[in-house]
């Protein structure tokens, strides 16, 4: 148990060092309660979050349901064709209304007792609450939430408070166009569970490929380690490869082409990797402050018959990797609690996207602190 308060705690990173002088964010942030649950507030209540897809709500009546930061969350196209997301919480005693993952229905209704709120959120029905006082039905509706669309995904953001998804987004929006997402269709959902806490992932994916060669030979046969490129913006990070042919192991090079691979992280816990034809995203979901559940969706541009084998031979790739990566995110939460660690320096060459990382959450933290 860390005796110093949690104001010490935050306050013990310095965010202002440049790279080249930087240490990484301290053991105790992974390891800490306090800093798991003031994250919830400051960080995955503050920021746009994915829940679904845009495909999961095309018609009227469609819904997606999603929980993250401990907030369960429902998102529905209303018969006037827009999307609206509530917190999943009944107004009567707070069960969850809609409990399927996804599907299509003309009204919500709690199954605890069976009240019923519209697409829009507004309660409906109440059985058997005659006689109560002070009822108002009309501020008893589901509590909305902010939502909106982007490429494809469906975000929501739990404060109030914030920027809106474009200016949260900035030049990503043009970035992405030429990737032209929506030739992609969505095939298949994996999900893995980590022992370690959430930032020891989006760690090991942001150090610009720094334990590609070590940990990862398949995929490190593909890309051309030297011209690995990092390009920080103000809330994401683009790291790029060329894919190369020459040297390819057989598996991963089968179904890992075109000119180059992408990866973006989108602040705090969003990873969209694409290549040619295919692109999965990764969505990193705290559970408690040593365990994590990444969500991986995978999406082809070819989903006939023929492409079958092809994608699913690629899905297997993915997953190798993914199994690769368990071992050593569990390895390095066991390190960060031992006393012999505090923090650690940082690659200029490979990890500067880990540091911007880093300082967005300490800025994130600091606010929420009202530390300066
Ligand atoms: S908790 Fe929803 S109807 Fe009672
Ligand atoms: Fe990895």
């Amino acid at each position: 148990m860390n005796r110093d308060s949690i104001e010490q705690v935050v306050g013990s990173y310095d965010p202002d060092r440049p790279l080249a002088q930087a240490w990484t964010i301290p053991g105790s942030w992974y390891v800490d309660d306090r800093v798991d649950r003031l994250e919830r507030d400051a960080v995955f209540a503050r920021s746009w979050q994915v829940i679904g897809r845009s495909d999961q709500v095309s018609g009227p009546g469609d819904f997606v349901t999603a929980e993250f930061a401990g907030e369960p969350i429902v998102a529905v196209r209303g018969t006037d064709g827009a999307l609206r997301a509530f917190f999943n919480v009944c107004r009567h005693h707070a069960a969850a209304v809609e409990t399927r993952a996804e599907g299509r229905t003309h009204l919500l209704r709690c199954p605890y007792h069976g009240w019923t709120y519209s697409l829009q959120g507004e309660l409906k029905g109440t059985p058997d609450f005659q006689g109560v006082c002070d009822f108002d039905r009309a501020r008893n509706g589901l509590v909305p939430v902010a939502v909106a669309e982007w490429e494809g995904f469906v975000f929501v953001r739990l404060s109030s408070e914030g920027p809106a998804l474009t200016d949260f987004l900035g030049p990503l929006i043009e970035q992405f166009r030429p990737m032209n997402l929506s030739s992609l269709h969505f095939v298949e959902r994996r999900r893995y569970a980590f022992d370690c806490n959430w930032k020891v992932f989006v760690d090991n994916y942001l150090d610009g490929g720094y334990h590609v060669p070590h940990l990862h030979k398949g995929l490190d046969s593909v890309l051309d380690y030297g011209k690995y490129q990092i390009e920080n913006g103000e809330r994401y990070c683009l790291q790029s490869s060329p894919v190369v042919r020459e040297g390819a192991e057989a598996e991963t090079g089968a179904v890992r082409t075109g000119d180059r691979a992408l990866y973006y992280w989108i602040y705090p816990n969003f990873m969209v990797n694409w290549y040619e034809g295919l692109m999965d995203t990764n969505l990193v979901l705290p559970l408690g402050v040593n365990r994590t559940e990444v969500i991986f969706d995978f999406y082809f541009s070819d989903v006939s018959a023929d492409a079958q084998a092809r994608n699913a031979a690629s899905i297997a790739v993915g997953q190798r990797i993914q199994d690769e990566d368990t071992a050593i995110c569990h390895s390095v939460q066991k390190g960060l609690t031992s006393r012999a660690y505090q923090a650690g320096r940082l690659s200029v060459r490979r990890e500067g996207g880990e540091h911007l990382f880093h300082r967005l959450l300490a800025a994130d933290l600091r606010r929420a602190l009202s530390l300066r």
